[in-house]
């Protein structure tokens, strides 16, 4: 029996997926004991210059002609975004196909609706791809770690912030720039901004969780800082202090609930994730009876993606072949039994710091900073100040001890006001090893 497969999307992760599925189509066939086939692939201009060379006869510009194929089982949403990937989706469930999709935004948002549909119809949703490129986080967390608790999961788990910020550091490149060259290499999602402003992130992270805790999680619910405020002068005294800046997706077992969180994030130069570099994810997991694991590989990008692509559809042609389908439950736990386990506010999270005051050089100035953050029970680890960076105006850089984020935001806020301070304070966390 040939598996027949339709592809809703030949872009970056398209063209990698349709490239892995003709040049190793032989070797696909020895694993999977029958020919993968595509059979159709729908775009909204054929005439485009495509990254992979397709048939004519392969492609089509109406998608509802995969759903009504009966040969074909599999359909693949590559489109991206919201709408009308979810309508896509539902229809192909609807229709009896199983579905791979790499859009972990349609998931993150609209991720009950589907499962509960395709569990409905019997039918499965696989999406490796839609977190950490070609890493196979998710499998490790459904499958490999199913006798695990989880007891937190760091990752860097965009691309493109990780790509920004390596250029940002090692080549002195502005925010601007490294940006454009993530854009070109088709990192970026079409809108960049859900990159840069940690959504893609969180959209990957609200996936984990559940993966991780079998927790309904919606986006409102996790803390997103993005990438957009950190200045080429924090990255070089974080430096200067022995740190690297990430981007962190962070969901963490406390006694006071789950702490879910994405921002940037200063980490130890001897971190584990601090090699991590350009368009590379990793996922750093702590559970119970397996201790720690670590998981690396390129995040985004046509053939890492085409290759956790590939894994899905491959995956769905074996249930399709052995009839044997919703083996394996897509959010790990079984529907039935997803709760909602208490989140613990950002407010209460404990962390250590980096502040950059920006302030006149003026005898006791600095005091009056110590000051408030002593009223405020946060107390220094470290201080350094530099040259003036404006007129009259100084940096002064602090690293803290731990402190209580409510503690923070009262005492920068009181700093903030006073006359001697000229712009707002520049706040990192610093997350330990
Ligand atoms: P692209 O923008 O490169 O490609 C999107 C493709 O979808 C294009 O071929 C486009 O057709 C087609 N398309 C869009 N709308 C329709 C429609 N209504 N009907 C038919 N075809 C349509 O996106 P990517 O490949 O980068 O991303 C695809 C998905 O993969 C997204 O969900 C993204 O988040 C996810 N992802 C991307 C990664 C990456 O590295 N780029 C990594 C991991 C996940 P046409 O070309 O004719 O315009
Ligand atoms: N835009 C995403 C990133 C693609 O840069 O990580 C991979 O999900």
């Amino acid at each position: 029996m040939t598996v027949y497969v339709g592809i809703i999307g030949l872009g970056t992760v398209g063209s990698g997926t349709v490239k892995i599925l003709f040049e190793n189509q032989s070797l696909i066939k020895k694993r999977l004991g029958a020919p993968l086939l595509v059979k159709k692939i729908a775009v909204r201009d054929p005439s485009l210059p495509r990254r992979v060379e397709v048939p004519d006869t392969l492609l089509t510009t109406d998608p509802e002609s995969i759903f009504r194929d009966p040969e074909i089982k599999i359909v693949v949403e590559l489109i991206g975004g919201l709408e009308p990937a979810r309508t896509f989706i539902l229809k192909a469930i609807e229709a009896g196909k199983h579905v791979v999709t790499a859009n972990k935004a349609v998931l993150a948002e609209y991720g009950a609706e589907l499962f509960a549909a395709a569990k409905e119809k019997g039918v499965d949703i696989a999406f490796e791809a839609a977190v950490g490129g070609g890493v196979p986080i998710i499998k490790t967390l459904k499958e490999s770690l199913a006798g695990n608790r989880i007891k937190s999961l760091t990752g860097i788990v965009n691309g493109t912030c990780n790509y920004i910020l390596t250029r940002m550091t090692d080549e002195g490149l502005s925010f601007e720039e490294a940006l454009a060259e993530a854009q070109e290499a088709g990192f970026a999602e079409a809108d960049p901004s859900l990159d840069v402003d940690g959504i893609d992130a969180a959209h990957k992270l609200a996936l984990l969780t559940t993966l991780a805790y079998g927790t309904e999680i919606s986006l409102e619910d996790i803390y997103v800082e993005g990438i957009r405020e950190i200045e080429p002068l924090d990255i070089a005294f974080a430096r200067e202090l022995g740190f690297v800046t990430k981007l962190l997706a962070i969901c963490k077992e406390t006694e006071n609930g789950l702490e879910v969180r994405v921002h940037p994030a200063l980490i130890a130069e001897d971190h584990v994730l601090a090699s991590v570099r350009m368009a590379y994810n990793a996922f750093y997991v702590r559970g119970d009876a397996v201790g720690d694991i670590l998981l690396y590989g390129l995040g985004a990008g046509q053939m890492p993606t085409g290759s956790a692509v590939v894994s899905d559809i491959v995956d769905l042609a074996r249930n399709v072949l052995s009839g044997a389908t919703l083996r394996v439950p897509p959010l790990s736990f079984q529907l039935a039994d997803l709760q909602r386990l208490p989140l613990k506010p950002m407010n209460e999270v404990v962390s250590r710091y980096y502040f950059r005051f920006s302030a006149v050089d003026r005898p006791g100035v600095l005091s009056k900073i110590a000051g408030i953050l002593g009223e405020n029970e946060i107390s220094i680890a470290t201080v350094i100040q530099k040259g003036r960076e404006a007129k009259g105006s100084v940096p002064i850089v602090m690293l803290t001890h731990e402190a209580r984020e409510a503690a923070v935001s009262r005492a920068l806020a009181a700093i903030d006001r006073l006359e001697v301070v000229t712009a707002p304070t520049k706040l990192l966390r610093i997350e330990e090893g």
